[in-house]
C-alpha cells in the first residue's frame, strides 16, 4: 500500500502520524544538543578542579587555572545551570585554541566581554561611564564587570548592602574609610539600616559619571532632598524635613538657582549641602567632629567668606524658620522690620496724598481768586 492510498483510506492516521513525528523531533532535539545539567562543568573540572593547575603567560605571570567547586556552588550562574561553555564559547574540549593574550589583565579585558551576551543593558550603560572613559584613555585599572562581580564566584551584588561599598573599596579605599565614619555609613554598618545611602545611590551603578562637574554640583542638593525632604522618612529619625525647602529660600540656595537658570554650566561657589556638611564624611550636627558643629562652623564658613569675623555665624538662621524659641534676637528683628516697613510706607503714602491734595487746593484757590 502506498502513502497515497493510505491517505485516501485513513487521512487522519497520516496527519496524526506526521504531527507526532514533528513533535518528537522538537522534543528530542534540544536534549541531544545539550548535555544534562552539570555535565560540562564536571568534564572541565576533571582538569580545572586540580588546585595546582596553572600556566605561565608570555609576560612571565603565572595564571592559576583552578576553578573551585566551592566558588561555583555560590555563584548565581552555576545555580541557574549556566555552565563553562556559556561564557567560554570557544572552548568545548581539550586541547584548547591557542591563547592570544600575553598578560593577565589583557586576558581579563577580553574575556569579560562575554558578559554582554546576557547582560546587554548593563554592558551598554557601562560603556557610557566615567570608568569606561578613563579606560579608553589607557588606564587599565579602570574596573570592568569582573573586577566588581568576580567571574566564577558572581554573587548577588547588594546582599548584604554593605557589599556595595566593599566592592568600591578595592580601588577607592580612602573614600570608603571616610564614608564608614559618616552618619550614613555608620548607620549602614552598625545595623544594616536600609534608609541611608550607599555609594551607588548617589553615583549610579553602571553609568557612574564624573561628580566634579558643574552639573553634578548644581544638582547635588536634589540628591539629598530625595531623602531629606521626605517627611515620613525624616520623622523616623527626628530630623527636620524642611532643610531642603528652607535651603532653597536661603541666600545660597537662591543664588545657586539663579546661576543654574541663567548660566547653566558656569562654576559658582555659592554653598551647596556638601560644602557645609562634607561629602563622604558628613556627621550629626551634635558630633564635635562635624563641620557644622558650633565649634567648627566659623571655619567652615570661612572657606568661602575668608573675612568673616566671630559674629558671622549668627547670620546662619539654620534650616529652621526664624522662631522665638530658637533665634529670639532674629525673631524680634524680623518682627520689627515686618511691622516697621509697612508703617513707614503708609506714612509716605499719606504724606504724598496730602501733598497732592494740598497742591490741588492751592491751584483751585488761585484760579478762584
Ligand atoms: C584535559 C584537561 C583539560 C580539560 C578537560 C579542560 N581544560 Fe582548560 N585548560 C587545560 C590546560 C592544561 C590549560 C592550560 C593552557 C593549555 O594547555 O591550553 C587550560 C586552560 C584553560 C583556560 C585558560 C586559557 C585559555 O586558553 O583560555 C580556560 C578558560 C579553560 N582552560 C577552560 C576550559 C573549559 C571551559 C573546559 C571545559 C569545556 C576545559 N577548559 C577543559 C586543561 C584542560
Ligand atoms: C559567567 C561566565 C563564566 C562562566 C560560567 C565560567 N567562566 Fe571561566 N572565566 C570567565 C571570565 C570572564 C574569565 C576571565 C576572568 C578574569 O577577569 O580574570 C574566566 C577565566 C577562566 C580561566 C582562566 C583562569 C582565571 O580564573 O582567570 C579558566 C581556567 C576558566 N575561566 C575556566 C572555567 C571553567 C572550567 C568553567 C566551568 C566550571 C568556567 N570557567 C565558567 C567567565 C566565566
Ligand atoms: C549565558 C548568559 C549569561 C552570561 C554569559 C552571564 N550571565 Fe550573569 N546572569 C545570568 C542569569 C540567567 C542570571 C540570574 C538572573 C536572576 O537570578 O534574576 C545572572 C545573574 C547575574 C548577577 C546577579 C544579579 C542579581 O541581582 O542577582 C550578576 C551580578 C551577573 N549575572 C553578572 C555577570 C557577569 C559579570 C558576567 C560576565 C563575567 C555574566 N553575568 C555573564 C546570565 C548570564
Ligand atoms: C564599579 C563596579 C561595577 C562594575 C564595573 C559593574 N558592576 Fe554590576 N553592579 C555593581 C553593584 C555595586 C551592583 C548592585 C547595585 C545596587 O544594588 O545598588 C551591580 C548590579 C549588577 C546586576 C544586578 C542588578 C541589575 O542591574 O540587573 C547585574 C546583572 C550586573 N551588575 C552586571 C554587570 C555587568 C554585566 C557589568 C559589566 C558590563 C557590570 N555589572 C559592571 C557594581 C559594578
Ligand atoms: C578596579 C578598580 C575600581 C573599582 C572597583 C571602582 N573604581 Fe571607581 N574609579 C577607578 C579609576 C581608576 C577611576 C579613574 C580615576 C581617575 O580619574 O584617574 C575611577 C573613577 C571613579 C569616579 C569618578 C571620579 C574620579 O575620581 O575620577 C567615581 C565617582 C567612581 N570611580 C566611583 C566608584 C564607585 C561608586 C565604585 C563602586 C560601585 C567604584 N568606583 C569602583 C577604579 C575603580
Ligand atoms: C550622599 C551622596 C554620596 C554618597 C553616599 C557617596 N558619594 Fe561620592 N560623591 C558625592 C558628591 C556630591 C561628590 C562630589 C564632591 C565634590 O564636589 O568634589 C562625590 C565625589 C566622589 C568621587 C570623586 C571625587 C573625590 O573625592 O575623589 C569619588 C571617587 C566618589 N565620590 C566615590 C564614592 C564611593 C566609593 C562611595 C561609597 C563609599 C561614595 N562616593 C558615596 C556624593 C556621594
Ligand atoms: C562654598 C562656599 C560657601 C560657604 C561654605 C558658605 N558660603 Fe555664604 N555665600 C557664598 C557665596 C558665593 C555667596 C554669594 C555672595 C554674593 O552673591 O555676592 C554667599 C552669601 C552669603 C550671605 C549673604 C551675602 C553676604 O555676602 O553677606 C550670607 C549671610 C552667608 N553667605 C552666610 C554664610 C554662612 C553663615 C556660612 C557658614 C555657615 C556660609 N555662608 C558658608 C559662598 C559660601
Ligand atoms: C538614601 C537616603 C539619603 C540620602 C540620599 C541622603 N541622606 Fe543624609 N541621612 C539619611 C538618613 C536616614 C539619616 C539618619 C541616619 C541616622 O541618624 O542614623 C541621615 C542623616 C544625615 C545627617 C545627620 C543629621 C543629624 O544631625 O543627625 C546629615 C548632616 C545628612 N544626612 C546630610 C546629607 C546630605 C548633605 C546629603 C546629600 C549629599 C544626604 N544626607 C543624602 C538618608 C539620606
Ligand atoms: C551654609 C551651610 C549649610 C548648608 C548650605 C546646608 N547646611 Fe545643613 N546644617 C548646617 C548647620 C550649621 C546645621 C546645624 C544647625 C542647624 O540645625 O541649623 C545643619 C543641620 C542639618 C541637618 C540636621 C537637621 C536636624 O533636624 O537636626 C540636616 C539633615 C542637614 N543640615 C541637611 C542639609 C541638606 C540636605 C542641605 C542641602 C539641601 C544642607 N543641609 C545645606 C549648615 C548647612
Amino acid at each position: 500500500m502506498t502513502m497515497r492510498t493510505l491517505y485516501r483510506q485513513a487521512p487522519w492516521l497520516v496527519i496524526t502520524g506526521v504531527i507526532v513525528l514533528l513533535a518528537s523531533l522538537f522534543v528530542t532535539f534540544p536534549a541531544v544538543a545539550k548535555p544534562p545539567m552539570q555535565q560540562t562543568e564536571q568534564y572541565c573540572l576533571t582538569c580545572h578542579g586540580d588546585s595546582t593547575l596553572s600556566m605561565t603567560l608570555k609576560s612571565g605571570e603565572t595564571l592559576s587555572l583552578y576553578v573551585s567547586q566551592d566558588q561555583l556552588d555560590h555563584s548565581v550562574h552555576s545555580n541557574k545551570g549556566i555552565e563553562c561553555e556559556a561564557c567560554h564559547n570557544d572552548i568545548s574540549t581539550y586541547p584548547h585554541p591557542e591563547l592570544k593574550y600575553e598578560t593577565k589583565r589583557e586576558l581579563s579585558l577580553n574575556y569579560y566581554k562575554t558578559c554582554e551576551k546576557c547582560h546587554s543593558d548593563n554592558y551598554a550603560k557601562a560603556q557610557d561611564s566615567m570608568h569606561a572613559q578613563v579606560a579608553s584613555e589607557g588606564n587599565t585599572e579602570a574596573p570592568i564587570c569582573t573586577d566588581c562581580h568576580g567571574h566564577h564566584d558572581t554573587r548577588k551584588p547588594d546582599e548584604p548592602r554593605t557589599l556595595v561599598s566593599e566592592t568600591c573599596s578595592k580601588c577607592h579605599s580612602e573614600i570608603v574609610d571616610a564614608y564608614k565614619q559618616s552618619v550614613h555609613g555608620a548607620a549602614l554598618i552598625a545595623d544594616g539600616n536600609p534608609d541611608v545611602p550607599v555609594c551607588t545611590d548617589c553615583h549610579g551603578v553602571h553609568n557612574i559619571q564624573d561628580p566634579r562637574t558643574v552639573q553634578f554640583r548644581m544638582e547635588s542638593p536634589e540628591l539629598c532632598a530625595g531623602c531629606h525632604a521626605d517627611k515620613k522618612l525624616m520623622d523616623k529619625y527626628g530630623l527636620s524635613s524642611d532643610v531642603y525647602s528652607i535651603y532653597k529660600r536661603s541666600w545660597h540656595g537662591v543664588d545657586i538657582s539663579v546661576y543654574k537658570a541663567r548660566w547653566g554650566a558656569v562654576w559658582h561657589d555659592s554653598a551647596v549641602c556638601t560644602d557645609c556638611h562634607g561629602v563622604h564624611d558628613m556627621k550629626k550636627a551634635s558630633d564635635p567632629t562635624s563641620k557644622v558643629n558650633p565649634k567648627n562652623l566659623l571655619s567652615t564658613c570661612q572657606k568661602c567668606h575668608p573675612t568673616a569675623g566671630p559674629n558671622w555665624t549668627d547670620a546662619w538662621t539654620g534650616h529652621n524658620e526664624i522662631s522665638l524659641a530658637r533665634t529670639p534676637t532674629l525673631f524680634y528683628v524680623d518682627k520689627f522690620y515686618t511691622s516697621f516697613t509697612p508703617f513707614i510706607l503708609w506714612i509716605c503714602i499719606i504724606y504724598v496724598l496730602l501733598q497732592i491734595i494740598h497742591s490741588i487746593v492751592d491751584r483751585v484757590r488761585s484760579t478762584l481768586s
